[in-house]
């Protein structure tokens, strides 16, 4: 049996007083919970504090995006072995707000992924179609490409040491959740992908959902058979949702 997974991506959000105040209540609360893992991915400026206060709880604790590059002149920018300073279990790779946004390739995606393991971080690789390439009948397509990069630039085996998270993008804060189904056929694609490569590490391999999970539907969404836990924008800032959640994926 695979474990669940429930991580919280703050995004941009937060201060030094808000993250303190959802910290104090969500590590006695999480600590209670045992079972299912979870963490949260903060903005770079409050690892410190995420540290501080989470060490020694069985919350983790990471980052939403890291630079491809190992060290040297590129202003602005922080390597996995600064979050790995940091106390840092997780970094998100590849959300689509990074890819669209900041017109992050697949290419530097996959470099991103390799920093992070080099850095021995946990990389959580977001792949996810857009609301046109859905409705063209190309999300196969789109997921496909997305891990293809990634697999052609590490290989297959590094996949045990990593987490997907399936993000559709047209259910990215939109509140418009990706059916049961709709999701768990795309996390079937994505394991037998991996599969196909690699029977034990596609076994293994822990598949979040994300886009507008809430405590109302992560039940009915983290019992479909490859769904294994969430990753939580929006949700995981309000502390009660969160921990719903959390409670969701103990089964
Ligand atoms: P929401 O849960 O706010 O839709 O965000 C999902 C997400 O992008 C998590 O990385």
């Amino acid at each position: 049996m695979r474990r669940k997974l429930v991580v919280g991506n703050w995004k941009m959000h937060g201060s030094l007083a808000e993250n303190a105040a959802l910290l104090g209540a969500l590590r006695p609360a999480l600590a209670d919970l045992g079972g299912a893992g979870s963490a949260v991915c903060v903005p770079f400026p409050y690892l410190a504090q995420v540290q501080q206060a989470l060490s020694g709880s069985p919350v983790a604790w990471g980052a939403q995006t890291l630079s491809e590059y190992a060290k040297g002149a590129y202003t602005g920018e922080v390597s996995g072995a600064m979050l790995k300073d940091f106390g840092c279990t997780y970094v998100i790779v590849g959300h689509s707000e990074r890819r669209s946004l900041f017109a992050e390739s697949d290419a530097q995606v996959a470099l991103k992924f390799e920093a992070a393991q080099k850095a021995g971080l946990i990389p959580i690789l977001c792949v996810g179609e857009s609301l046109a390439e859905r409705e063209g009948g190309t999300t196969e397509h789109v997921v496909a490409r997305q891990l293809d990069a990634v697999i052609q630039q590490v290989g297959i085996k590094a996949f045990a040491h990593a987490v997907v998270a399936y993000e559709p993008v047209w259910a990215i804060g939109t509140g418009k959740t990706a059916t049961p189904a709709q999701a768990q056929a795309v996390h079937a694609f994505i394991r037998e992908r991996v599969a196909s490569l690699d029977e034990g590490v596609a076994e293994s391999l822990i598949i979040q959902y994300g886009g507008s999970v809430k405590a109302a539907n992560a039940n009915e969404l983290f019992a479909q058979p490859d769904i294994d836990g969430g990753l939580i924008g929006g949700a995981s800032l309000v502390v009660e949702e969160f921990l719903r959640i959390c409670e969701a994926a103990q089964g």
